[in-house]
Protein backbone atom coordinates (compact mmCIF):
# COMPACT_ATOMS: atom_id res chain seq x y z
CA UNK A 1 0.00 0.00 0.00
CA UNK A 2 0.97 3.19 -0.59
CA UNK A 3 1.73 6.05 2.11
CA UNK A 4 2.75 9.79 2.45
CA UNK A 5 5.31 9.91 4.89
CA UNK A 6 5.49 13.90 6.31
CA UNK A 7 8.46 14.51 8.91
CA UNK A 8 7.01 18.21 10.23
CA UNK A 9 8.71 21.04 11.04
CA UNK A 10 9.99 22.48 8.06
CA UNK A 11 9.05 26.19 6.68
CA UNK A 12 8.56 26.45 3.61
CA UNK A 13 10.13 28.38 0.76
CA UNK A 14 9.81 28.75 -2.12
CA UNK A 15 7.34 28.93 -5.19
CA UNK A 16 4.23 26.03 -6.64
CA UNK A 17 2.43 26.71 -9.63
CA UNK A 18 -1.21 25.59 -8.98
CA UNK A 19 -2.40 23.45 -11.87
CA UNK A 20 -5.84 23.70 -13.75
CA UNK A 21 -9.33 23.84 -11.91
CA UNK A 22 -10.70 19.98 -11.16
CA UNK A 23 -13.93 21.11 -10.53
CA UNK A 24 -13.95 22.61 -13.60
CA UNK A 25 -12.20 20.39 -15.76
CA UNK A 26 -14.54 17.34 -14.73
CA UNK A 27 -17.21 19.35 -16.13
CA UNK A 28 -15.78 21.12 -19.22
CA UNK A 29 -14.57 17.18 -20.18
CA UNK A 30 -18.02 15.73 -20.43
CA UNK A 31 -18.88 19.24 -22.37
CA UNK A 32 -16.90 18.62 -25.40
CA UNK A 33 -20.10 15.82 -25.89
CA UNK A 34 -22.09 18.85 -27.25
CA UNK A 35 -19.72 20.06 -29.82
CA UNK A 36 -19.21 19.06 -33.30
CA UNK A 37 -15.32 18.46 -33.61
CA UNK A 38 -12.43 19.12 -31.90
CA UNK A 39 -12.48 20.65 -28.80
CA UNK A 40 -8.41 21.38 -27.51
CA UNK A 41 -8.59 21.95 -23.95
CA UNK A 42 -5.20 23.42 -22.01
CA UNK A 43 -4.57 23.47 -18.16
CA UNK A 44 -5.92 20.33 -17.40
CA UNK A 45 -4.95 19.01 -14.44
CA UNK A 46 -3.76 15.31 -14.24
CA UNK A 47 -5.51 13.56 -11.32
CA UNK A 48 -7.01 10.28 -11.21
CA UNK A 49 -10.64 12.03 -11.87
CA UNK A 50 -9.54 13.95 -14.67
CA UNK A 51 -7.72 10.34 -16.08
CA UNK A 52 -11.46 8.61 -15.19
CA UNK A 53 -13.57 11.01 -17.32
CA UNK A 54 -11.49 10.99 -19.98
CA UNK A 55 -11.54 7.11 -20.24
CA UNK A 56 -15.45 7.41 -20.27
CA UNK A 57 -15.53 9.67 -23.32
CA UNK A 58 -13.63 7.24 -24.42
CA UNK A 59 -15.56 4.36 -24.27
CA UNK A 60 -18.50 6.30 -25.38
CA UNK A 61 -16.39 6.79 -28.60
CA UNK A 62 -14.76 9.98 -28.51
CA UNK A 63 -11.24 10.06 -29.81
CA UNK A 64 -8.83 11.68 -27.42
CA UNK A 65 -5.57 12.76 -28.40
CA UNK A 66 -2.97 13.76 -25.78
CA UNK A 67 -0.81 17.37 -27.38
CA UNK A 68 1.41 17.48 -24.13
CA UNK A 69 1.29 16.94 -20.18
CA UNK A 70 -1.80 19.57 -19.75
CA UNK A 71 -3.63 19.86 -23.09
CA UNK A 72 -6.13 17.29 -24.79
CA UNK A 73 -8.02 17.25 -28.08
CA UNK A 74 -11.26 15.40 -27.91
CA UNK A 75 -13.40 15.00 -30.33
CA UNK A 76 -17.31 13.77 -30.17
CA UNK A 77 -18.08 14.23 -33.71
CA UNK A 78 -18.46 10.05 -33.71
CA UNK A 79 -20.38 9.04 -30.25
CA UNK A 80 -21.36 5.46 -30.48
CA UNK A 81 -22.69 5.08 -26.93
CA UNK A 82 -24.58 7.24 -24.57
CA UNK A 83 -24.69 4.41 -22.11
CA UNK A 84 -21.85 4.94 -19.30
CA UNK A 85 -20.23 1.51 -18.03
CA UNK A 86 -21.39 1.28 -14.54
CA UNK A 87 -18.30 0.70 -13.18
CA UNK A 88 -16.46 3.36 -14.04
CA UNK A 89 -19.09 6.09 -14.02
CA UNK A 90 -19.81 5.29 -10.31
CA UNK A 91 -16.19 5.93 -9.37
CA UNK A 92 -16.48 9.79 -9.73
CA UNK A 93 -19.13 12.42 -8.78
CA UNK A 94 -18.55 13.95 -11.81
CA UNK A 95 -20.27 11.43 -13.91
CA UNK A 96 -23.55 12.93 -13.38
CA UNK A 97 -22.36 15.89 -15.68
CA UNK A 98 -22.35 13.02 -18.84
CA UNK A 99 -26.26 12.89 -18.38
CA UNK A 100 -26.81 16.79 -19.61
CA UNK A 101 -24.38 16.36 -22.03
CA UNK A 102 -25.45 13.51 -23.44
CA UNK A 103 -29.28 14.63 -23.66
CA UNK A 104 -28.38 18.07 -24.46
CA UNK A 105 -26.63 16.25 -27.31
CA UNK A 106 -28.79 13.26 -28.17
CA UNK A 107 -31.90 13.32 -25.79
CA UNK A 108 -31.00 10.27 -24.20
CA UNK A 109 -28.37 9.16 -21.33
CA UNK A 110 -27.96 6.15 -19.25
CA UNK A 111 -25.32 7.05 -16.15
CA UNK A 112 -24.70 5.10 -13.07
CA UNK A 113 -25.58 7.02 -10.19
CA UNK A 114 -22.92 9.13 -8.77
CA UNK A 115 -20.32 7.92 -6.58
CA UNK A 116 -18.80 10.35 -4.33
CA UNK A 117 -16.57 11.29 -1.01
CA UNK A 118 -18.97 10.51 1.90
CA UNK A 119 -19.90 13.92 2.98
CA UNK A 120 -23.47 12.90 4.01
CA UNK A 121 -26.43 12.75 1.79
CA UNK A 122 -25.67 13.67 -1.73
CA UNK A 123 -29.02 14.10 -3.60
CA UNK A 124 -29.69 14.59 -7.36
CA UNK A 125 -33.33 15.79 -7.01
CA UNK A 126 -32.34 19.64 -7.95
CA UNK A 127 -30.83 18.03 -11.22
CA UNK A 128 -34.00 15.89 -11.93
CA UNK A 129 -36.34 18.85 -11.73
CA UNK A 130 -34.01 20.92 -13.92
CA UNK A 131 -34.59 18.02 -17.03
CA UNK A 132 -37.91 18.15 -16.34
CA UNK A 133 -38.41 21.67 -16.66
CA UNK A 134 -37.12 21.31 -20.45
CA UNK A 135 -39.43 18.19 -20.96
CA UNK A 136 -37.10 15.46 -19.60
CA UNK A 137 -38.25 12.29 -18.42
CA UNK A 138 -35.43 11.08 -15.60
CA UNK A 139 -35.54 7.12 -13.86
CA UNK A 140 -33.84 6.10 -11.63
CA UNK A 141 -33.49 1.88 -12.26
CA UNK A 142 -31.01 -0.72 -11.21
CA UNK A 143 -28.07 1.83 -9.76
CA UNK A 144 -28.55 4.32 -13.26
CA UNK A 145 -30.03 7.73 -14.02
CA UNK A 146 -32.00 6.79 -16.83
CA UNK A 147 -33.04 10.28 -19.12
CA UNK A 148 -34.66 10.42 -22.08
CA UNK A 149 -36.80 13.33 -24.10
CA UNK A 150 -39.90 11.98 -26.56
CA UNK A 151 -38.85 10.34 -29.47
CA UNK A 152 -38.21 12.39 -32.20
CA UNK A 153 -37.74 15.74 -29.88
CA UNK A 154 -34.78 17.06 -28.20
CA UNK A 155 -34.92 19.00 -24.89
CA UNK A 156 -36.80 22.71 -24.42
CA UNK A 157 -35.92 25.50 -22.72
CA UNK A 158 -37.61 25.95 -19.30
CA UNK A 159 -37.38 27.90 -15.92
CA UNK A 160 -35.91 26.50 -13.05
CA UNK A 161 -35.77 27.74 -9.54
CA UNK A 162 -33.00 25.79 -7.42
CA UNK A 163 -34.46 24.87 -3.85
CA UNK A 164 -31.03 24.64 -2.93
CA UNK A 165 -27.77 26.37 -4.47
CA UNK A 166 -26.28 23.60 -6.24
CA UNK A 167 -22.87 23.47 -8.27
CA UNK A 168 -23.24 20.36 -9.76
CA UNK A 169 -27.53 21.24 -10.61
CA UNK A 170 -26.39 24.61 -12.05
CA UNK A 171 -23.75 23.11 -14.56
CA UNK A 172 -25.60 20.17 -15.71
CA UNK A 173 -28.99 21.96 -16.56
CA UNK A 174 -26.36 24.52 -18.32
CA UNK A 175 -25.27 21.65 -20.29
CA UNK A 176 -28.79 20.44 -20.94
CA UNK A 177 -29.79 23.85 -22.18
CA UNK A 178 -26.78 24.56 -24.11
CA UNK A 179 -28.48 22.88 -27.46
CA UNK A 180 -32.56 22.68 -25.67
CA UNK A 181 -34.91 24.49 -28.12
CA UNK A 182 -35.14 28.03 -26.95
CA UNK A 183 -34.23 30.10 -23.41
CA UNK A 184 -33.57 27.89 -20.19
CA UNK A 185 -33.43 30.34 -16.95
CA UNK A 186 -31.59 29.25 -13.87
CA UNK A 187 -32.20 31.01 -10.57
CA UNK A 188 -31.13 30.51 -7.49
CA UNK A 189 -27.90 28.88 -9.32
CA UNK A 190 -24.84 28.81 -7.73
CA UNK A 191 -22.18 31.63 -8.64
CA UNK A 192 -18.35 29.40 -8.10
CA UNK A 193 -15.32 29.82 -10.75
CA UNK A 194 -16.04 26.86 -12.31
CA UNK A 195 -19.68 27.43 -13.13
CA UNK A 196 -18.34 30.72 -14.87
CA UNK A 197 -15.42 29.00 -16.67
CA UNK A 198 -18.41 26.28 -18.13
CA UNK A 199 -20.53 28.88 -19.02
CA UNK A 200 -16.75 30.52 -20.94
CA UNK A 201 -15.90 27.37 -22.63
CA UNK A 202 -19.11 26.51 -24.07
CA UNK A 203 -19.96 30.04 -25.35
CA UNK A 204 -16.36 29.85 -26.85
CA UNK A 205 -17.93 26.98 -29.00
CA UNK A 206 -20.63 28.96 -30.01
CA UNK A 207 -23.13 28.73 -27.12
CA UNK A 208 -25.28 31.60 -25.81
CA UNK A 209 -24.97 31.47 -22.03
CA UNK A 210 -24.98 35.00 -20.17
CA UNK A 211 -25.54 35.94 -15.92
CA UNK A 212 -22.65 33.25 -14.87
CA UNK A 213 -21.54 34.04 -12.03
CA UNK A 214 -24.22 35.99 -11.12
CA UNK A 215 -27.53 33.95 -9.34
CA UNK A 216 -29.88 34.09 -12.78
CA UNK A 217 -28.09 32.28 -15.84
CA UNK A 218 -30.15 32.55 -18.82
CA UNK A 219 -29.12 30.03 -21.39
CA UNK A 220 -30.39 30.39 -25.05
CA UNK A 221 -30.40 27.01 -27.16
CA UNK A 222 -27.97 27.28 -30.35
CA UNK A 223 -28.55 24.65 -33.19
CA UNK A 224 -25.01 23.57 -33.17
CA UNK A 225 -21.38 23.82 -31.11
CA UNK A 226 -18.35 24.18 -33.08
CA UNK A 227 -14.85 23.20 -32.05
CA UNK A 228 -12.01 25.74 -30.30
CA UNK A 229 -8.91 25.84 -28.01
CA UNK A 230 -9.82 26.51 -24.35
CA UNK A 231 -8.08 26.80 -21.14
CA UNK A 232 -9.16 25.67 -17.91
CA UNK A 233 -9.12 27.96 -14.78
CA UNK A 234 -6.52 27.72 -11.94
CA UNK A 235 -7.33 25.45 -8.90
CA UNK A 236 -9.26 27.83 -6.46
CA UNK A 237 -8.91 25.12 -3.89
CA UNK A 238 -5.28 23.39 -4.92
CA UNK A 239 -4.18 26.78 -4.12
CA UNK A 240 -5.68 27.25 -0.67
CA UNK A 241 -4.67 24.08 0.20
CA UNK A 242 -1.22 25.17 -0.18
CA UNK A 243 -1.85 29.23 1.52
CA UNK A 244 -2.83 26.87 4.76
CA UNK A 245 0.03 24.85 4.04
CA UNK A 246 2.26 27.56 5.00
CA UNK A 247 -0.31 28.68 7.49
CA UNK A 248 0.54 25.71 9.53
CA UNK A 249 4.49 25.22 8.64
CA UNK A 250 5.49 28.74 8.71
CA UNK A 251 7.92 30.29 6.15
CA UNK A 252 6.89 32.53 2.74
CA UNK A 253 5.86 30.99 -0.90
CA UNK A 254 4.75 32.62 -4.16
CA UNK A 255 1.50 30.35 -4.79
CA UNK A 256 1.87 30.70 -8.45
CA UNK A 257 -0.80 30.69 -12.12
CA UNK A 258 -3.62 31.88 -10.09
CA UNK A 259 -6.83 34.14 -9.90
CA UNK A 260 -6.13 36.29 -6.36
CA UNK A 261 -9.98 37.63 -6.83
CA UNK A 262 -10.86 33.74 -6.54
CA UNK A 263 -8.87 33.47 -3.23
CA UNK A 264 -10.66 36.43 -1.61
CA UNK A 265 -12.43 34.25 0.64
CA UNK A 266 -9.53 32.44 1.91
CA UNK A 267 -6.89 35.01 2.06
CA UNK A 268 -9.38 37.22 4.06
CA UNK A 269 -9.45 34.40 6.56
CA UNK A 270 -5.67 34.02 6.66
CA UNK A 271 -5.37 37.27 7.40
CA UNK A 272 -7.31 37.37 10.34
CA UNK A 273 -4.93 34.46 11.81
CA UNK A 274 -2.07 36.74 11.19
CA UNK A 275 -1.03 35.37 7.99
CA UNK A 276 0.46 37.84 5.52
CA UNK A 277 -1.24 37.21 2.18
CA UNK A 278 -0.10 39.97 -0.76
CA UNK A 279 -2.17 39.34 -4.00
CA UNK A 280 -0.37 40.00 -6.87
CA UNK A 281 -1.16 40.09 -10.93
CA UNK A 282 -1.33 36.14 -11.11
CA UNK A 283 0.19 35.09 -7.95
CA UNK A 284 -0.30 34.86 -4.03
CA UNK A 285 3.05 35.65 -1.95
CA UNK A 286 2.01 34.39 1.90
CA UNK A 287 3.99 34.41 4.66
CA UNK A 288 3.65 33.33 8.13
CA UNK A 289 6.23 34.08 10.96
CA UNK A 290 4.03 35.01 14.41
CA UNK A 291 1.83 32.89 16.29
CA UNK A 292 -2.14 31.88 14.73
CA UNK A 293 -4.83 33.65 15.80
CA UNK A 294 -7.81 31.59 16.30
CA UNK A 295 -10.69 32.68 13.58
CA UNK A 296 -14.77 31.36 12.89
CA UNK A 297 -15.62 30.24 9.73
CA UNK A 298 -18.86 29.21 8.00
CA UNK A 299 -18.59 27.39 5.02
CA UNK A 300 -21.00 28.74 1.70
CA UNK A 301 -21.67 28.92 -1.46
CA UNK A 302 -19.28 31.21 -3.18
CA UNK A 303 -18.13 33.88 -2.72
CA UNK A 304 -18.39 32.54 0.63
CA UNK A 305 -15.14 30.51 2.64
CA UNK A 306 -15.40 27.21 0.48
CA UNK A 307 -16.45 24.08 1.98
CA UNK A 308 -13.73 21.96 0.00
CA UNK A 309 -11.44 24.53 2.77
CA UNK A 310 -12.58 23.36 5.59
CA UNK A 311 -11.08 20.48 6.48
CA UNK A 312 -7.70 21.93 5.76
CA UNK A 313 -8.40 25.54 7.80
CA UNK A 314 -9.59 23.05 10.43
CA UNK A 315 -5.99 21.61 10.49
CA UNK A 316 -4.33 24.75 10.72
CA UNK A 317 -6.72 25.74 13.43
CA UNK A 318 -5.94 23.32 15.43
CA UNK A 319 -2.87 25.62 16.06
CA UNK A 320 -4.24 28.72 16.38
CA UNK A 321 -4.05 30.34 19.80
CA UNK A 322 -7.68 30.47 21.54
CA UNK A 323 -11.05 29.00 20.38
CA UNK A 324 -12.46 28.63 16.89
CA UNK A 325 -15.42 27.46 15.71
CA UNK A 326 -16.29 26.23 12.05
CA UNK A 327 -19.85 25.95 11.59
CA UNK A 328 -20.14 23.40 7.99
CA UNK A 329 -22.88 25.17 6.00
CA UNK A 330 -23.03 23.15 3.00
CA UNK A 331 -22.67 19.58 3.59
CA UNK A 332 -24.52 17.25 6.33
CA UNK A 333 -20.66 15.37 7.74
CA UNK A 334 -17.91 17.02 6.97
CA UNK A 335 -16.15 16.29 9.73
CA UNK A 336 -14.94 12.63 9.62
CA UNK A 337 -10.99 14.08 9.55
CA UNK A 338 -11.72 15.26 13.05
CA UNK A 339 -10.95 11.63 14.68
CA UNK A 340 -7.73 12.14 12.31
CA UNK A 341 -6.86 15.17 13.78
CA UNK A 342 -7.27 14.35 17.88
CA UNK A 343 -4.78 11.22 16.90
CA UNK A 344 -2.45 13.90 16.69
CA UNK A 345 -2.98 15.66 19.91
CA UNK A 346 -5.73 18.37 18.62
CA UNK A 347 -8.59 19.50 20.57
CA UNK A 348 -11.89 19.42 18.90
CA UNK A 349 -15.38 18.63 19.48
CA UNK A 350 -18.36 18.45 17.09
CA UNK A 351 -21.61 18.78 17.39
CA UNK A 352 -23.42 18.23 14.05
CA UNK A 353 -22.59 20.76 11.93
CA UNK A 354 -20.14 22.81 13.84
CA UNK A 355 -16.90 21.95 15.35
CA UNK A 356 -15.07 23.92 18.50
CA UNK A 357 -11.38 23.68 17.88
CA UNK A 358 -9.26 24.43 21.25
CA UNK A 359 -5.79 25.92 19.77
CA UNK A 360 -2.59 23.28 21.17
CA UNK A 361 0.61 24.42 21.45
CA UNK A 362 2.28 21.43 19.24
CA UNK A 363 0.57 18.73 17.09
CA UNK A 364 3.01 15.56 17.30
CA UNK A 365 2.81 12.62 14.09
CA UNK A 366 1.07 9.63 14.12
CA UNK A 367 -0.95 7.03 11.98
CA UNK A 368 -3.87 8.67 9.76
CA UNK A 369 -6.32 8.06 7.51
CA UNK A 370 -7.55 10.31 4.25
CA UNK A 371 -11.07 9.56 4.83
CA UNK A 372 -11.95 11.46 1.42
CA UNK A 373 -9.83 14.41 -0.78
CA UNK A 374 -10.10 17.58 1.37
CA UNK A 375 -9.66 15.63 4.61
CA UNK A 376 -6.36 13.87 3.22
CA UNK A 377 -5.08 17.30 2.26
CA UNK A 378 -6.00 18.27 5.48
CA UNK A 379 -4.00 15.23 7.35
CA UNK A 380 -1.00 16.28 4.91
CA UNK A 381 -1.07 20.00 6.56
CA UNK A 382 -0.63 18.79 9.69
CA UNK A 383 1.97 16.14 9.34
CA UNK A 384 4.29 19.77 7.50
CA UNK A 385 3.14 21.29 10.55
CA UNK A 386 3.65 18.51 13.53
CA UNK A 387 6.48 17.23 15.75
CA UNK A 388 8.08 13.83 14.33
CA UNK A 389 6.50 11.36 11.62
CA UNK A 390 3.28 11.13 10.26
CA UNK A 391 2.16 8.38 7.97
CA UNK A 392 -1.28 9.02 5.83
CA UNK A 393 -3.10 5.75 4.02
CA UNK A 394 -5.55 6.00 1.51
CA UNK A 395 -3.31 8.65 -0.24
CA UNK A 396 -5.66 7.39 -3.29
CA UNK A 397 -8.03 9.92 -2.72
CA UNK A 398 -5.69 12.91 -2.61
CA UNK A 399 -4.58 11.69 -5.93
CA UNK A 400 -8.24 12.43 -7.21
CA UNK A 401 -7.94 16.22 -6.76
CA UNK A 402 -4.10 17.41 -6.47
CA UNK A 403 -1.83 17.05 -8.95
CA UNK A 404 1.84 16.39 -8.29
CA UNK A 405 1.16 17.27 -4.49
CA UNK A 406 4.22 15.51 -3.11
CA UNK A 407 6.71 17.07 -5.63
CA UNK A 408 5.29 20.16 -5.44
CA UNK A 409 5.96 20.15 -1.11
CA UNK A 410 9.32 19.09 -1.42
CA UNK A 411 10.20 21.64 -4.03
CA UNK A 412 9.59 24.33 -1.10
CA UNK A 413 11.53 22.36 1.42
CA UNK A 414 8.39 19.98 3.10
CA UNK A 415 10.20 16.44 4.18
CA UNK A 416 7.42 14.34 2.60
CA UNK A 417 7.92 11.71 0.55
CA UNK A 418 5.40 8.41 -0.97
CA UNK A 419 6.42 5.30 0.82
CA UNK A 420 5.16 1.69 0.27
CA UNK A 421 4.43 -0.67 2.84
CA UNK A 422 3.21 -4.22 2.93
CA UNK A 423 -0.58 -4.23 2.03
CA UNK A 424 -2.28 -5.24 5.62
CA UNK A 425 -5.39 -3.55 4.70
CA UNK A 426 -7.00 -2.98 1.41
CA UNK A 427 -8.24 0.41 1.02
CA UNK A 428 -11.52 1.10 -0.28
CA UNK A 429 -11.55 2.56 -3.70
CA UNK A 430 -13.88 4.94 -2.54
CA UNK A 431 -14.65 7.90 -4.59
CA UNK A 432 -15.93 11.43 -5.17
N1 LIG B 1 -28.03 19.13 -3.07
C1 LIG B 1 -29.34 18.70 -3.02
N2 LIG B 1 -29.91 18.27 -4.20
C2 LIG B 1 -29.25 18.26 -5.37
C3 LIG B 1 -27.91 18.70 -5.40
C4 LIG B 1 -27.31 19.12 -4.23
O1 LIG B 1 -29.98 18.71 -1.98
O2 LIG B 1 -29.83 17.86 -6.39
C5 LIG B 1 -27.39 19.60 -1.83
C6 LIG B 1 -26.20 18.75 -1.41
O3 LIG B 1 -26.61 17.64 -0.64
C7 LIG B 1 -25.37 19.75 -0.64
C8 LIG B 1 -25.63 21.08 -1.38
O4 LIG B 1 -26.84 20.88 -2.10
O5 LIG B 1 -25.85 19.85 0.67
C9 LIG B 1 -24.56 21.51 -2.33
O6 LIG B 1 -24.26 20.46 -3.24
P1 LIG B 1 -23.70 20.74 -4.71
O7 LIG B 1 -24.66 20.19 -5.70
O8 LIG B 1 -23.32 22.18 -4.82
O9 LIG B 1 -22.38 19.85 -4.72
P2 LIG B 1 -21.83 18.94 -5.87
O10 LIG B 1 -22.09 19.58 -7.19
O11 LIG B 1 -22.24 17.53 -5.67
C10 LIG B 1 -19.51 20.13 -6.04
C11 LIG B 1 -18.08 19.71 -5.89
C12 LIG B 1 -17.77 19.44 -4.43
C13 LIG B 1 -18.09 20.69 -3.60
C14 LIG B 1 -19.54 21.14 -3.85
C15 LIG B 1 -19.87 22.45 -3.15
C16 LIG B 1 -17.65 18.60 -7.99
C17 LIG B 1 -17.41 17.34 -8.72
N3 LIG B 1 -17.85 18.50 -6.68
O12 LIG B 1 -20.27 19.02 -5.57
O13 LIG B 1 -16.37 19.22 -4.39
O14 LIG B 1 -17.93 20.40 -2.22
O15 LIG B 1 -19.76 21.31 -5.27
O16 LIG B 1 -19.02 23.46 -3.57
O17 LIG B 1 -17.65 19.68 -8.57
C18 LIG B 1 -14.35 18.40 -3.58
O18 LIG B 1 -13.80 18.89 -4.59
O19 LIG B 1 -13.71 17.97 -2.58
C19 LIG B 1 -15.81 18.33 -3.53
C20 LIG B 1 -16.47 17.53 -2.70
Amino acid sequence: MKKYQVRGGNPLHGSIEISGAKNAAVAIIPAALLVDGVCRIENIPQISDVTLILQILQELGAQVKTVNRTTVDIDCSHIVNRQVAYELGRKIRASYYLVGALMGRFGWAEVPMPGGCDLGGRPIDQHIKGFAAMGGKVDVQGGMICAQVAEGTRLKGGQVYLDIVSVGATMNIMLGAALAEGMTVIENAAKEPHIVDLANFLNSMGADIRGAGTDVIKIHGVDRLRGGTYSIIPDQIEAGTYMAAVAAAGGEALIKNVIPKHLDCISAKLVEMGVDVEEQDDAVLVRRTGPLNKANIKTMPYPGFPTDMQSQIGAVLCLAQGTSVITEGVWDNRYRYVDELRRMGASIQVDGKVAVIEGVEKLTGAPVHACDLRAGAAMVIAGLAAEGVTEIDSIHHIERGYENLVEKLAAVGADIRVIETPDEEKAQPQVS
